[in-house]
């Protein structure tokens, strides 16, 4: 197993940046191998079709260049349009985002969109966004982050448990939209736990993204969704 490989999804987390800006170098066959099997196999699981991309210098050419430089591969994720896409979209879509910087390849969500010749869209489905993935050339910069309180509540004022707080902690490592942080968790009198967006660009999907990080960050407790 190589170091990579040996990261764990919390790690991952804590690792993951978005980065703008990618070499030269193709991704690795055996990497890019792997990182399709995994799409394909969320795929199996969520109904999407999302699509790993490689190679395609046209992709994100021209206005789109002048924010991601050198982005030459990019996961388009497609799905049914229907209400649902944008927060399934976002769950899955960084589940690969996080399998990805497991395997050494840094990543942008991007809604800016990319050309779409290359990507497959039956009459029934939508492109929702694309994720820029690639070697990095650059390191991330500082970003901000809402103080934890502000991201969660808890129903009955009571003490909050260490597997809900490694949650919020999770879903505030979290990428959002112009790092918006725009969601709050709540844990519910019953033991489930709520996750609301409040509001913002991309809300929905921004939503799909932190509940995929909560949860890893909350594993191996499990609950429910409120
Ligand atoms: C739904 C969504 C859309 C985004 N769109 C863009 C974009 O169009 N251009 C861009 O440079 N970054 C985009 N981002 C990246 C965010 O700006 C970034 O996640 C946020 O600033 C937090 O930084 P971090 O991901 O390095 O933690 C997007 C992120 C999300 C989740």
């Amino acid at each position: 197993m190589t170091e990579t490989n040996d990261m764990d999804l919390k790690q991952a987390i804590r690792k993951r940046r978005s980065i703008r800006k990618y070499t030269d170098r193709p991704i690795d066959p055996n990497v890019a191998s792997e990182l399709k099997s995994f799409v394909e196999e969320c795929n199996g699981k969520s109904g999407l079709r999302m699509q790993l991309i490689l190679n395609d210098k046209k992709g994100m050419s021209g206005l789109r260049s002048l924010i991601l430089k050198n982005a030459r591969n990019y996961l388009a994720i497609v799905g049914k349009n229907d209400g649902n896409l944008a927060e399934l979209g976002g769950y899955w879509g960084e589940k690969v985002v996080l399998r990805a910087t497991q395997l050494g390849i840094a990543s942008c969500w991007f809604s800016m969109g990319s050309k779409k010749d290359l990507i497959v869209i039956a009459p029934d489905e939508k492109l929702l966004m694309v994720v820029a993935m690639g070697l990095p050339a650059t390191e991330a910069k500082a970003r901000s982050s809402k103080p934890l309180e502000k991201l969660y509540a808890i129903r009955d004022g009571g003490e909050a448990p260490d597997w809900f707080i490694e949650g919020v902690k999770a879903a505030r490592l979290a990428p959002t939209a112009n790092n918006g942080q725009k969601f709050l968790f709540t844990l519910t009198g019953d033991g489930r736990v709520r996750a609301e967006s409040l509001g913002g660009a991309f809300s929905r999907t921004n939503l799909g993204i932190v509940k995929c990080h909560f949860e890893t960050g909350a594993s191996p407790q499990t609950f429910e969704w409120a």
